[in-house]
């Protein structure tokens, strides 16, 4: 197999890395966690990222017949409705965003949104394999960050969302409805079975303190003997209690709100009102009894 040809995109504003995959045999390429810029003060969204993509797209003569989403994300909005608007792509997610679909229904109170995966294309089962032109695709499920979390592996290249970071950060946290850490540890000790010199491709980076520069792409090797989180030798306890404890002390994600209706819905948003308009809910916690 030819090896794939990888470009990265990193999104400041949200600390997201989205990726450009294509076969250079065939030109058939999938874009990985694509961004959709969001201002959640002003509601105002912009495809400057996405149309970042779609140039490179452009200019390379590649045929984009996948979109696929490694989870959905709490940090960010998805750009997969707009990319496939635009190149026909079929969007892609591991089969248990429908458990994701479930939690966060009633949280919502999102009644035109269905719990069977359907406004995504493919629901990808763990082992599944797929394929962008020449290039075979394995699909490995790795849940604990959320329960529908995905890793795509493509040859020596491995995609794994939010399931790792560089190692010097660590790992994802783990408190999100339907996360558990212990799944986490789980997740990637199994990636770590991979071969030491597999190609690990982040979808953030926050820069670890003390380093000058983002980076996105480590080796499995270099997080066995290097990650402040799941080194070998972490015990699956260990690991637990240093994320339990340190997913303690996490505020919610900027984003989190708009992120979650949005990606759900495979980066739809919610239908149009009576006037035309389309809303995003924020639901009202109090501590206190505020309410009348
Ligand atoms: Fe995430």
């Amino acid at each position: 197999m030819t090896p794939p040809d990888i470009t990265a995109f990193f999104d400041e504003a949200t600390n997201t890395v989205s990726y450009l995959v294509f076969d250079p045999d065939t030109r058939d390429a999938a874009m990985i966690d694509p961004v959709l810029d969001y201002d959640a003060a002003s509601g105002e969204v912009d495809t400057a990222s996405a149309d970042g993509m779609l140039a490179a797209v452009e200019a390379r003569g590649l045929r984009v017949t996948l979109v696929l989403e490694t989870h959905a994300h709490a940090d960010h909005l998805s750009a997969a409705s707009y990319i496939k608007a635009k190149t026909g792509a079929a969007i892609g997610i591991g089969e248990h965003i429908r458990d994701v679909q479930k939690i966060f229904r009633p949280v919502f109170a999102a009644d035109d949104l269905k719990t069977d995966g359907s406004d995504f294309d493919r629901l990808f089962a763990d082992g599944e394999r797929f394929s962008i032109g020449s290039l075979e695709v394995e699909v490995i499920h790795t849940p604990g960050h959320t329960p529908a979390d995905v890793s795509y592996r493509i040859g020596d290249a491995l995609f794994v969302g939010d399931t790792l970071f560089m190692p010097d950060y660590g790992t994802a946290r783990a408190d999100f409805p339907g996360g558990d850490a212990r799944q986490l540890y789980r997740s990637i000790r199994k990636l770590l079975e991979l071969p030491r010199e597999t190609r690990i491709f982040l979808c953030h980076d926050y820069k670890a303190a003390g380093r000058e520069d983002y980076a996105w792409e480590t080796t499995v090797g270099a997080q066995r003997d290097a990650s402040v989180h799941v080194r070998d030798g972490v015990s699956e306890d260990d690991f637990v209690a240093m994320r339990e404890a340190r997913d303690a002390t996490l505020s919610a994600p900027k984003l989190l709100l708009p992120s979650i209706q949005v990606n759900i819905r495979a980066g739809r948003f919610p239908f149009a009102e009576a006037n035309g308009v389309r809303y995003l809910k924020i639901p009202v916690k109090a501590k206190q009894a505020v309410f009348e």
